[in-house]
């Protein structure tokens, strides 16, 4: 991918905005937990991830999200950030914790009031919604979380509680982002909350969750919400590193607890097949009721895809790199990541290889066929060490981040090039695409250290500066036909 001047990403976005067909959404997407900070206000509860931000050692600068970006406190200016991007649409997520502090019960007036606020500012600025139930904040009073199955029954009710308030308001639902990560990073490798390393003890954190995705698609119907309902899934193209067969039989173990596990279920009714001399692994999920499962098939009216990068496995044990953070139990494990020297890498060290968005579109279009529904790519987008410099004419703030326009325009160029080339992928209708991030964020266990934003925020005063991704991306909205 090689970088463009800056009149060739001019001329990219009004060519990429040409060709997006009628009625494509174009999104930025957030999350609570990521943004709001605000954790001690208006009695919200405690998440898992405010849990583990206070043990030592979690989270690489030590930072906790209690104020985040401040968005809690300033949606008028983040609402008139989105309004002037001239995105259609914002994805953003509820923080459960906000609304039932204790992960069951009566919404809690001030978790509802602010979110009446947001989607009032949002509607009196058009902008349509995405808004995601549960972005990993499980409240902390949940014991067991996503290990314990009562965790779904309780996530269940509160779709229902939130369909039931909200489903006047809400463009489209997404009921559960990533499980995939939540499960992996969370459950088997403890780089993310709430910090379990059960390798493949983990699996009931993953049926649990899609019980939970299922319960609450059942709910929010039940509440008679009148958006579409979705869940999101993580793909990530795997690679064997070498043409060897036990790098082959790692890469598609790799595909199958990083995809498969997640996808099959929710669009065929049923888990994977476990790959030969691997059954024992994947036990737990062999001797799942298949009442679950159906529930976990309830028919979808859209599925969100994110994509950020492909990933290369090999066999044999090699160190404790996960894409998320350094894990020992990842070096546990008999296979391991290798690294992809070939493409350049975005901050996190994350391979820039636009081509295998590409490649999840037609897997998903190889493997689901006609039980696959419309398509939105809800997540797609780079990190990047972006820095604010003044204009030495204007004193202008500016933030020249012209790898993460390169970065959006070969993705979203190769979405649209899979799903109308011919290939597998043009069964796919996809309907729209979400950069993430609308902000810098607080980014997990790696806090403030990584930049995804189309708006650079200053961690230390909260002041918000557009990029020039930004302004790219409003030339694609505007090119549109
Ligand atoms: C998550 C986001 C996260 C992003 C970048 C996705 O896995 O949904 O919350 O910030 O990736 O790491």
């Amino acid at each position: 991918m090689p970088a463009m001047s800056p009149e060739e990403r001019r001329e990219f976005a009004r060519d990429l905005g040409g060709r997006l067909p009628a009625g494509f959404v174009l999104g930025a997407a957030t999350s609570a937990f990521q943004i709001e900070g605000a954790t001690h206000e208006g009695g919200r509860g405690e998440s898992v991830w405010d849990a583990f931000t206070t043990q030592p050692g979690r989270i690489l600068d030590g930072s906790t999200a209690d104020r985040a970006t401040d968005h809690f406190h300033r949606t008028t200016e983040d609402v008139a950030l989105l309004h002037d991007l001239g995105v259609d649409s914002y994805r953003f997520s509820f923080a459960w914790p906000r609304l039932q502090p204790e992960g069951k019960g009566a919404l809690r007036a001030s978790g509802v009031e602010f979110y009446e606020r947001l989607l009032d500012q949002l509607a009196a600025a058009g902008i349509d919604t995405m808004a995601t139930l549960f972005h990993w904040d499980t409240p902390n009073e949940l014991r067991g979380g996503w290990f314990a199955r009562d965790t779904a029954l309780r996530f269940g009710d509160f779709a229902h509680a939130m369909g039931e308030r909200f489903g006047d308001r809400i463009g489209r639902w997404v009921t559960v982002n990533e499980p995939a990560t939540v499960t992996l990073d969370g459950y088997a490798l403890g780089v993310h909350a709430p910090g379990a390393t059960r390798l493949f003890n983990s699996l009931p954190a993953a049926h649990h969750q899609l019980l939970g995705h299922g319960l609450s698609v059942q709910a929010l119907r039940a509440a008679g919400v009148q958006g579409g309902i979705g869940i999101v899934n993580v793909h990530s193209p795997v690679v064997p590193a070498t043409g060897s067969e036990a790098d082959a039989a790692f890469a598609e173990l790799f595909d199958l607890l990083h995809n498969r596990v997640f996808a099959d279920p929710v669009l065929l009714g049923h888990y994977p097949a476990p790959p030969e001399g691997f059954e024992a692994l994947f036990s737990a999920l062999a001797e799942v009721d298949p009442a679950d499962l159906a529930v976990i098939s309830e028919k979808l009216d859209f599925y969100g895809l994110n994509y950020y990068a492909p990933t290369k496995i090999a066999a044999g044990s090699g160190g404790s790199a996960t894409p998320d953070g350094s894990s020992d139990a990842m070096a546990s494990l008999p296979f391991h990541l290798a690294p992809w020297p070939e493409f350049p890498r975005t901050g996190f060290g994350w391979p820039i290889a636009p081509e295998f968005l590409g490649t999840a579109l037609d897997e998903l279009a190889t493997r689901y066929g006609s039980l696959l529904p419309p398509v939105f790519i809800t997540e797609n987008g780079a990190s990047f060490a972006d820095a604010v410099e003044l204009d030495p004419e204007t004193g202008e703030p500016h933030v020249h981040d012209g790898s993460r326009i390169d970065y959006l325009a070969a993705h979203l160029d190769a979405a649209v090039g899979a799903v109308t080339g011919g290939g597998p992928a043009s069964a796919i209708s996809l309907r729209g695409y979400y950069v993430w991030s609308l902000l810098d964020n607080w980014e997990w266990a790696a806090g403030f250290t990584q930049r995804f934003g189309l708006v650079h925020v200053d961690f230390d005063d909260f002041t918000r500066t557009p990029k020039d991704s930004y302004a790219w991306l409003r030339l694609v909205a505007e090119s549109r036909t």
